[in-house]
């Protein structure tokens, strides 16, 4: 939780007569203000040894105050009811949380648990020639937080994203193409049009058999490399690569291995030839299988009976690829939930294979997005298309700010696109993250957007409104926390200033940070980043609401230490919205 934790933890435990990790692992937040910073509670061991919890609890806060050391950060320990509290040293609590931020600035909420480990992540991972669906924004946007908390954590991670450009249905789409295929109008409407052949060519189908035969065929010189159908094949590849790559450009994501299905066609054959010299594979009329009854994993099909390989056939293969390359300890999955059987399956085949690192393997799913109204126009009937969200956000937040500007009869502001950008697109990768993963999302245009509430903009608008004070304040004062030679300015400042029980609940959401980045981390669940930053926010936002608590005023030394403290407030926002893959406005 924070700094004060394991101190606490400390004195408890003799009192107690546990270890320490014990008496840390019953340490919370008091329920209600005014009953101290940290709390544990005595009903366990009162059940144990049959007494009533408030009676224990003055007990141990009495031992356990006799050994605290007079004038340190914990000020007091005390019984409240059935718990054992502690009561932090305002001051003192400022003065180390505050001075911590400065000092480490972009550092700042880091860790080194990674220890350089690497970890490909697998994420966005979409099939080309299909539109880049809505279905696709949750992976997308998980994934590339991952990569950044993972990154944050001291792991070493590597964005891949596992293109779907290999399978059966290219071969439909090499067949509809022969009859009907338009080179002008596929350089003109690209993935639509590709689209357009698979509807048409499922429209065909029922009426004409033949088709189907020479989808087969058509797959087949694919696998076989005949020219042309790689020719086209490549193009249908190039021509989708190229439209995922403007919403990669706008969500500011870089991938480091991107790398089609169809890489792993030649490096299937010794899987596959492994996993029958094992045994393991059963000869049906339809298929080859591995029957994984006995794991209640059904049966996983490994190759088709005109000897075509599978989705998971592929993925086998590149997950013996990536262990090779990247010796990884751990390996993720950001695929939507529907595929947890083909993880399991997936998983188990590796283990069945003895690859004991299977279980290093990872499926991170997530729940469906769902919109709560249908104010989206899309191209294409009923899917939304992920690009089309992005920009109507971006057109969106543009009207805002224009609006916000001439409500206050200013112009627009300087670089009116690339803040566009940044509020529109922050505001729809924020609303994916701020919801336990798993968990279905909806989207209402209204709340994504809006500056108020558990909202992108809202965190980036505090940020940046701590920005426009500290140029106040340098016009006022002539200097600013952050800038200064060493022993002077923010080294002269007297943060023991920061002395209300707001400031004290700001810098103690401020120093669990890194903590919220560790559990991020080992659960792969950016929101708890997330309720992070919406709490530090908050919090910042609850002081400054109070009347009388102004960054600016006459007392310079209070304007001083609270000036820094708002500062930090900026850094923690800055540095945990930079993990979730989300760009911070110097200013709105
Ligand atoms: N292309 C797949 C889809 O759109 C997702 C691929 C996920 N990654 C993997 N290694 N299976 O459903």
């Amino acid at each position: 939780m924070n700094r004060y934790v394991r101190p606490f933890a400390e004195l408890l435990a003799p009192a107690l007569g546990c270890d320490i990790e014990t008496a840390q692992d019953g340490i919370a937040p008091p329920p209600k203000p005014g009953m101290g910073e940290l709390g544990f509670a005595c009903f366990a061991l009162a059940k144990e040894r049959r007494q009533a919890p408030p009676a224990i609890a003055a007990e141990v806060a009495a031992a356990a105050a006799e050994s605290l050391s007079p004038g340190g950060p914990i000020a007091a320990i005390k019984a409240v009811g059935p718990y054992v509290n502690a009561f932090l040293d305002a001051p003192q609590v400022a003065d180390e949380v505050v001075r911590t931020v400065f000092a480490e600035g972009e550092a700042f909420g880091r860790l080194d648990i990674g220890r350089g480990g690497a970890v490909p992540v697998d994420f966005s991972s979409p099939n080309i020639a299909k539109p880049f669906g809505i279905h696709h924004l949750r992976s997308t946007v998980i994934g590339h937080a991952l990569v950044g908390l993972l990154e944050a954590s001291g792991y070493r991670p590597i964005g891949i994203n596992h293109i779907g450009d290999w399978g059966t249905q290219f071969g439909q789409l090499l067949a509809i193409w022969q009859d009907q295929g338009d080179e002008a109008r596929l350089a003109d409407e690209g993935i639509d049009y590709l689209l357009s052949l698979y509807v048409e060519f499922n429209r065909r189908k029922a009426e004409q058999p033949e088709l189907q035969d020479r989808a087969r065929a058509c797959f087949k010189s694919l696998e076989d490399g005949e020219a042309e159908s790689r020719r086209l094949w490549k193009l249908f590849r190039d021509v989708s690569l190229a439209e995922f790559e403007r919403v990669y450009g706008l969500l500011g994501i870089r991938f480091d291995d991107v790398r089609g299905e169809s890489f792993y066609e030649d490096l299937m054959a010794p899987v596959l030839a492994e996993l029958q010299a094992g045994g393991l594979l059963t000869e049906s009329e339809e298929a080859t299988v591995v029957d994984l009854e006995e794991w209640d994993l059904g049966v996983a099909l490994v190759r088709k009976r005109d000897g075509s390989t599978l989705y998971i056939t592929r993925d086998l293969a590149a997950a013996d690829y990536r262990r090779t390359t990247y010796d990884f300890t751990r390996s993720l999955y950001v695929v939507g939930g529907a595929q947890s059987l083909h993880f399991k399956q997936m998983k188990q085949i590796l283990s069945l294979l003895g690859r004991d690192w299977a279980d290093q393997i990872e499926h991170v799913p997530f729940g469906l997005m769902r919109f709560s109204d249908r104010k989206m126009s899309t191209r294409s009937g009923d899917i939304i298309l992920l690009e089309a969200v992005l920009e109507q956000a971006v057109a969106l937040a543009r009207e805002t700010i224009l609006s916000g500007a001439s409500d206050k009869g200013r112009p627009p502001p300087d670089g009116l696109d690339d803040l566009a950008r940044q509020i529109g697109v922050g505001a729809v990768v924020f609303n994916d993250l701020k919801h336990r993963r798993a968990r279905d999302v909806v989207f209402d245009w209204d709340e994504v957007l809006s500056f108020e509430g558990s909202t992108g903009p809202y965190l980036q608008y505090t940020a940046a409104r701590i920005a426009s004070m500290s140029d106040k304040f340098r016009d006022r004062f002539g200097w600013v926390p952050g800038e200064q030679p060493a022993g002077q300015g923010d080294d002269a400042t007297d943060l023991a200033r920061l002395d209300r029980p707001e400031e004290l609940a700001l810098c103690l959401a401020l120093d669990g940070l890194p903590a919220s980045l560790e559990r991020a981390v080992r659960l792969c669940e950016p929101s708890l980043v997330a309720d992070r930053l919406l709490d530090i926010a908050a919090r910042f936002s609850t002081l400054y609401a109070q009347r009388d608590w102004k960054v600016i005023s006459d007392d310079a030394a209070t304007s001083g230490a609270r000036m820094m403290l708002a500062l930090a407030t900026r850094r923690a926002l800055v540095n945990g919205l930079g993990w979730l893959g989300i760009e911070v406005p110097a200013r709105m």
